[in-house]
This record gives C-alpha cells, structure tokens and sequence, in this order.
C-alpha cells in the first residue's frame, strides 16, 4: 500500500539496493525527460559524445573529486559490470605476483571479493570474522599488515551482516582498497588514505548499471598491457569513462545525486542525518527489553543497513519476522526482509530515506511489540 501522506503516494522503500533517491532529484529528471536542456530529447536518446553528456560527465566527475576532496592525483570513473566485476578487476591491475594481497573478511561480499582472488592470485587473511559470524570489526594495527602487500583489502560497510568499519586501518605505505557500494557518500572519509575506492551506484548515488571507481592515478599504471582491453583501468582513464558507451542516464543521475548531496551540506551533513536516522530504529530495537534485537557489535553497527530479529530465542521468532513484513507492507513500508542467506529483519536507510520513513517503522515496530506480548 502507498504511503498516502505524501503527493505521489510512494512507499517508504528499505531495500538494500536498488534503494530509493531523492524526491527531488526524481522531479528534475522527470522534467528533463522529453527535452534535456533544449537539446530536443532525453539523455537516454544522445550521443555519448554529444556537448550536452560532455557537460554531464564533467559535472559528475567534478561533484565526486569535491566531495571526496580529491584532486588531479585522482580518477573517478564510471565503469559498468556493478561492484562484482571490480571483484575482478581490482586485483587484474593492482596484483603483483609474490605479494600477496591482505585480505580483511568482514561479511558475505568480502566472501564475493575472495572468490575471485581465489582465481589465482595470492592472499593472506588478516582478519576473518567469520568465528563471530560476522558481528564485529576489530580495530587492525598497521603492524599486523605485510608492508610487502600488493594492497589491503576491505568491505566498508556489510550491508548483509550490517556491520560498518567506523574507522579504517592505517596501512602505511600499503595501497588501501575498498568496496563502499553500501555507504559510498553517506559520511566523509579521508580518500587519500585508500588507493582505490569503488561502489555500485544502486544504493547511494542512483540507478543501477553504474559503478563508480575513484583510483590513485599511480596505480592504475600497474595494469599489464596484456590484460583485456576493457577490464584495464588505464583504458577508461584514457578514455575518460567513454572508451565505449557509457552508462549516460546511471551517470546523469548519479551527478544529480551528488548535486543534491553538496546542496544538502555535503558529506557531514549527510552523516549527521545517517546517524540520527539510525539511532531512532537502533533506540527502537535496544528499548524493547529483548523483543527486538541486534546481533551486530554496537561499535560497529551500520548506519546504512539496520539488522533485526524478533525474539530470535523464540520458537515463533520466524512466524513474528513474517507478520512484522507483512503489517508493515501493509502500511506501506516495503522491503524489511532480511537478506535470504541470514534471515531475520532488515531496513536499509541510504542516504535519499527520509526521516519520516525511520520514524514510521520505529512506530509500527513498537505497536507490533505491544500487541504481541
Ligand atoms: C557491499 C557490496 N558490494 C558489492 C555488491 C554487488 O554489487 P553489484 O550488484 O553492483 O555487483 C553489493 C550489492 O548489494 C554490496 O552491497
């Protein structure tokens, strides 16, 4: 059911990807569509090279360098293949044979991310979480990384197990790889501390079918000439994102997204907003004497992704899970089913979810708490 307080009738949506954008941002576009700035059409319909997606590109690779705070010694590309290709790519270019990469295993799509490595390149596990199935990150000293490393790796924010490093280790000299498809944007983070970033555009920034990667301009020169044309990065450094046709409406939202982020305040705010809108359904959870509750670390809880069971202890915890999902879709809250590989509850709050659809759960929640015990 739509959530009839507002004037489209949208749901409030929590899922984990594709997520909801700004209202606004979805106006904009919706009043570009037939006609993008007298160009006569839609940005789906021009050429990739045409002046109008030139000004696109260069205003989304610029809103990204500012709010990252990054400069020329920097690439922001906008590649396709989603987050899991840069599970390939990321150590085609950046793997030097005899130096193992250093692996921080905190959840299922750092598990992704082995998987591939698991194709032929060498890894040590610094750390695995998987003895405390994923509950907790532990602060990593620089000392317990090999200085010989090709690069450390790690997922900044579990959006399966929600968990969120809310520091990053120090490698020294070691390049720092990570994948912030879950929490790209949402706060501010030193970049010049991380060789590589990368993110599927599909929670924060936009539509799916865009992934963007932010790369140390240095080491995109590790990259073996042999390797396939399109899985180089120096290809689409060269190419400036369009060796080929880019994804043009993912990175023309996208740059809207980042427009209205930098027009919010920018990242701290963004991060303020996060983590109020967090605490509200981790207050919700952690006051219900043990009828909700969290696995996850509190150090390390996520500000993106909230984890939940009902009375997990209890035979009818699934049962509850169920009725939960189903009295809150009925309410026109959607998408509060955890992930299928760990069950239980699970609401995503990206940056576009506003605060009334936090509020609005944390209200069905605590009603569902009074009639079921
Ligand atoms: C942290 C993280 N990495 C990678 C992925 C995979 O992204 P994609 O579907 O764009 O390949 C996801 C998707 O949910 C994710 O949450």
């Amino acid at each position: 059911m739509a959530n009839s307080s507002n004037k489209y009738g949208r749901v409030f949506n929590f899922s984990a990807g594709p997520a909801n954008l700004p209202e606004t941002v979805l106006e904009q576009v919706r009043d570009e569509m037939m006609n993008y700035r007298n160009s006569g059409m839609s940005v789906m319909e021009m050429s990739h090279r045409s002046k109008e997606f030139d000004e696109i590109l260069a205003n989304a690779t610029s809103v990204a360098k500012e709010l990252l705070g990054v400069g020329d010694d920097y690439e922001v590309l906008f590649l396709q293949g989603g987050a899991s290709l840069q599970f390939a790519m990321v150590p085609l270019n950046l793997y030097i044979k005899g130096q193992p990469i250093d692996m921080i295993h905190t959840g299922s799509w750092s598990d992704a991310a082995i998987k591939d490595l698991k194709k032929g390149f060498e890894m040590r596990m610094v750390y695995s979480g998987e003895s405390n199935k994923f509950t907790q990150i532990p602060k990593i000293e620089t000392s317990q990384f090999n200085p010989q490393a090709s690069y450390v790796y790690l997922c900044s924010n579990n959006t399966i197990e929600g968990t969120q490093f809310k520091q990053f280790p120090d490698t020294g000299k070691v390049p720092l790889v990570a994948d912030m498809s879950s929490d790209f944007l949402s706060r501010p983070i030193d970049t010049k501390k991380f060789g590589l970033i990368f993110a599927g555009a599909q929670k924060n920034l936009g539509p799916s079918g865009v992934c963007m990667v932010v790369i140390r301009k240095d080491l995109a020169e590790r990259g073996d000439e042999k390797l396939p044309i399109m899985l180089n990065y120096r290809t689409h450094i060269k190419g400036g994102s369009r060796h080929n046709t880019p994804p043009a409406f993912g990175i023309y939202v996208a740059g809207l997204v980042m427009n209205w982020i930098k027009a919010q305040g920018g990242l701290a705010k963004m991060a303020d907003h996060n983590a109020k809108k967090a605490a509200v359904l981790y207050q919700a959870i952690d006051q219900s004497n043990g009828f909700f509750s969290c696995p996850v670390d509190k150090a390390v809880r996520s500000d993106m992704n909230v984890v939940f069971r009902v009375k997990p202890e209890s035979k009818d915890s699934e049962a509850l899970e169920t009725a939960l999902i189903g009295e809150a879709k009925k309410a026109g809250l959607i998408e509060i089913k955890g992930h299928r590989s760990v069950g239980g509850l699970r609401a995503s709050i990206y940056n576009a979810h506003p605060m009334a659809g936090v509020e609005a759960l944390a209200n069905l929640m605590s009603d569902f708490h009074k009639k079921n015990s």
